[in-house]
C-alpha cells in the first residue's frame, strides 16, 4: 500500500494557505483560539512541516522557530491517531538535529503531554494559562546526528 501522507518541509511564503486553513479548523474553530493569539507574527520566521494526504489534502501540519521552539502542531480531526502528528514532529526534529540544535521546547498543552513524551519530551515548572487552555514547558535534548 502507498504511504497515505506525506511531510515536506516549507516555508511561510510557500504554505501559507495551506498552513491557515489547518490552524484556522483546529486552533480557531475547534480549540477557539482567538485570531490575535493564533497569528502571531513568528510564522515568517519559523521553517513549516506540512502534512499532505495522498489526494494532496493538507491534513496537518507543525512549526519550529530559529531558536528551537517547536510549536503550533495540528492535525485534522479525522486523520488523528494515525501517525501524521508523529511524522511531523519527526521531521521537525530532524530539520532542528540538521541546524545543529542540541535542545528543543515546546509549550504543551496539557492534554497533549503523552504525545510528547512518547518522543522523550520532559515537562518542566508548573502549568500555565496560554490561549485559554492549560499548558506546560517541555524540552528535549537531541543527539547529534552522527552518534544516534
Ligand atoms: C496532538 C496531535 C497533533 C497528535 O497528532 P496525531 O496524528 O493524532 O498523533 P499520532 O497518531 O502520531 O499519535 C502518536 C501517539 O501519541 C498518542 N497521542 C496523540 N495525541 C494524544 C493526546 N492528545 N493525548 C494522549 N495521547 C495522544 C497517540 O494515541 C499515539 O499513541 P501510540 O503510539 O501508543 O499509538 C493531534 O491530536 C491534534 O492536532 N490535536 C489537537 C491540537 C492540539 O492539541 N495540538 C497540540 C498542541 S500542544
Amino acid at each position: 500500500m502507498s504511504n497515505p501522507f506525506t511531510i515536506h518541509l516549507v516555508t511561510w511564503h510557500d504554505g501559507e494557505p495551506l498552513l491557515r486553513a489547518i490552524r484556522e479548523a483546529v486552533f480557531m474553530r475547534e480549540q477557539g483560539v482567538t485570531a490575535e493569539l493564533e497569528w502571531d507574527g513568528l510564522d515568517e520566521t519559523c521553517h513549516h512541516a506540512l502534512a499532505l494526504s495522498a489526494t494532496g489534502d493538507a491534513i496537518g501540519c507543525g512549526r519550529i522557530t530559529p531558536d528551537g521552539h517547536i510549536g503550533r502542531m495540528a492535525v485534522l480531526p479525522e486523520w488523528r491517531g494515525k501517525k501524521v502528528g508523529s511524522a511531523i514532529l519527526e521531521a521537525l526534529l530532524d530539520y532542528a538535529r540538521n541546524q545543529h540544535q542540541t535542545r528543543v521546547e515546546i509549550s504543551a498543552q496539557v492534554q497533549a503531554l503523552p504525545f510528547y513524551q512518547k518522543f522523550g519530551f520532559e515537562a518542566e515548572g508548573k502549568v500555565f494559562q496560554d490561549a485559554g487552555m492549560p499548558h506546560r514547558k517541555m524540552s528535549l535534548h537531541l543527539l547529534p546526528r552522527d552518534i544516534q
